[in-house]
């Protein structure tokens, strides 16, 4: 991640929207756009396709490379929009280093859809085509300062307003969903810095858990009002929704101020629930503080608490105004609940797939800020397509349909959210018929020590609490999140109780 000096600069693969993106950049900063294409068709005088077809790919990126780097060297070059590949020369690469680059980040089948049809050389054919954008896509994201949904290309303006006063060092990822866009800031030392963006205008009430509080709380003075509870997630409970209502209201807090989450998923769930009820609905920002939470939980506005019958059974669809994840929090983190956090790095590894699941089965240091923001951005990215749960989002519950009901039956008090999902991702895996997959995953599990197999708890209690999931319609069957390769999920399958009992058994054992 690049200082923010410098140009601001739109990468990202062919039929993305970079020009149309740095347009509406442009105007929202009152700066001129340059699409680096037009300047090079303007030097060789004819269409890059025909000079492409006439001179060759090497020749083109040759006379590529030599214009980007005269465009990104140029003073003049407020806002710049490089060509799709321009990204794979090296010193191209270096010379980024020195702008803010803004990745337009498009789905592949969008991109074939917008591009297939043009006269681009190199969008000729679809398997050639989806090869080349799984090799570039982890180059463009290495270099993204900020991440912007292909969708959001025409409507730069707030995208710009949050990018001001970021410090260096930090990504943002523009979340996008049916309930509203905010930005996601990731990287070290946000709180310390007391970085605020725009976004988080009026009084700040902090709702955190008493752990976190008595460590971080003083980072986000002055604080019109302060509400604890006890940390673990005992405190999910529609009575401490109570608690904390009460105590704002008490506190002062009105819909002109704004709640601030300052803790693990369990203050993110309790606070964001408490924030989307009190008066209707009163603004809030997630301060993630756990693995799990900066990867997964303070994003896509999914709020609520547990019943003692089920878990996260009570909420509602509430999007924070900003999600502040400072990472360096996590040096002060047990290395327990570091481990918790990895068991849903492994799972947004599993489901997205790709470039992320090497990553993870190669041994990333989970605490990289450049890995936690991997794993937000494949969270985001399928909020972004279907924000209730209706389709695709289902599949971010990989393994919870089995790591809720360990959650329930134990009480909420033997395994830690993380804990239940890796086992859960197990008999997930086994139901899927993924054997060395599940090996795969167990060793991963093991090594960062987490359980890979369930203690003191009656399986059969565990089977028959599946049947309250969530997801489940009716008296139909309780439908799986199953997992025919990584990145390859399927929602909504049925399976038998007499094997969703064998790969809880298996647990048990
Ligand atoms: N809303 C969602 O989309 C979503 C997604 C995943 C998980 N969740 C929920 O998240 C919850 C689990 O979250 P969690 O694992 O973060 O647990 P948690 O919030 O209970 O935090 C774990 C422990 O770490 C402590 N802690 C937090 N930050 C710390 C820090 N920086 N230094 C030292 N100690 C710190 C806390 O006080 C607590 O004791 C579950 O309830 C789960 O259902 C929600």
């Amino acid at each position: 991640v690049s200082s923010p000096a410098g140009s601001l600069v739109c990468i990202g693969f062919m039929g993305a929207g970079k020009s149309t993106a740095a347009r509406s950049a442009a105007a929202a900063l009152g700066a001129e756009a340059i699409d680096v294409d037009h300047v090079l068709e303007a030097e060789i005088g004819r269409p890059i396709a025909a000079y492409f077809e006439t001179e060759g790919e090497a020749a083109f990126r040759e006379l590529e490379e030599r214009v980007t780097l005269e465009q990104l060297a140029s003073p003049a070059s407020a806002v710049l929009s490089l060509g799709g590949g321009a990204i794979g020369s090296e010193r191209v690469r270096a010379a980024l280093a020195a702008h803010r680059v803004v990745w337009v980040d498009v789905d592949l089948d969008t991109a074939w859809a917008r591009a297939s049809g043009s006269d681009r050389p190199l969008a000729r054919d679809r398997d050639r085509f989806a090869r080349l954008y799984a090799e570039r896509e982890p180059v463009y994201e290495s270099l993204a300062d900020v991440v912007v949904p292909a969708r959001r290309s025409e409507r730069m303006g707030p995208v710009i307003e949050a990018l001001d006063g970021v410090p260096s060092g930090i990504r943002v990822l523009w979340a996008t969903s049916a309930g509203g866009d905010y930005p996601a800031y990731i990287g070290p030392s946000l709180l310390r810095d007391r970085f605020w963006p725009g976004a988080v205008q009026g009084r700040r009430f902090l709702v955190s858990d008493g752990h976190v509080a008595r460590r971080y709380g003083e980072l986000l003075e002055p604080l019109a009002g302060r509400v604890s509870v006890m940390p673990g997630e005992q405190s999910k409970t529609i009575a401490h929704a109570e608690i904390v209502w009460t105590e704002l209201v008490r506190a002062g807090l009105t819909r002109a101020d704004v709640v601030i989450a300052l803790g693990g998923g369990v203050v993110g769930d309790l606070a964001g629930f408490c924030a989307a009820t009190y008066q209707r609905g009163v603004r809030y920002v997630q301060a993630p503080t756990t693995l799990v939470a900066q990867v997964d939980s303070a994003y896509g506005g999914k709020t609520g608490v547990d019943l003692p019958e089920a878990k996260n059974y009570v909420g509602v669809y509430h999007q924070p105004v900003a999600v502040i994840a400072d990472t360096e929090t996590l040096a002060t983190l047990p290395r327990e609940e570091l481990a918790a956090g990895y068991a849903e790095v492994v799972k947004t590894a599993l489901i997205a797939g790709g470039a992320l699941w090497e990553r993870v089965r190669s041994g990333g240091e989970p605490t990289d800020p450049e890995l936690i923001s991997a794993c937000a951005l494949a969270k985001l990215r399928i909020v972004a397509r279907d924000e209730r749960d209706g389709g695709i989002r289902q599949a971010l519950n990989l393994g919870h349909t089995v790591g809720h009901a360990i959650e329930t039956v134990t009480g909420y008090a033997r395994y830690r959210h993380g804990e239940a999902v890796g086992l859960g991702l197990l008999a997930a895996l086994r139901l899927s018929g993924q054997d060395e997959l599940r090996d795969e995953v167990a060793e991963l599990l093991r090594s960062s020590g987490l359980p890979t197999s369930l203690e003191g708890t009656n399986p059969h209690e565990i089977v028959l609490a599946t049947e309250r999931d969530k997801k489940r319609l009716g008296e139909g069957p309780v439908p799986f999140v199953l997992l025919d390769a990584p990145g390859a999920v399927r929602t909504g399958c049925p399976v038998s109780q007499p094997e969703v009992a064998a790969a809880v058994r298996e647990l048990a054992r």
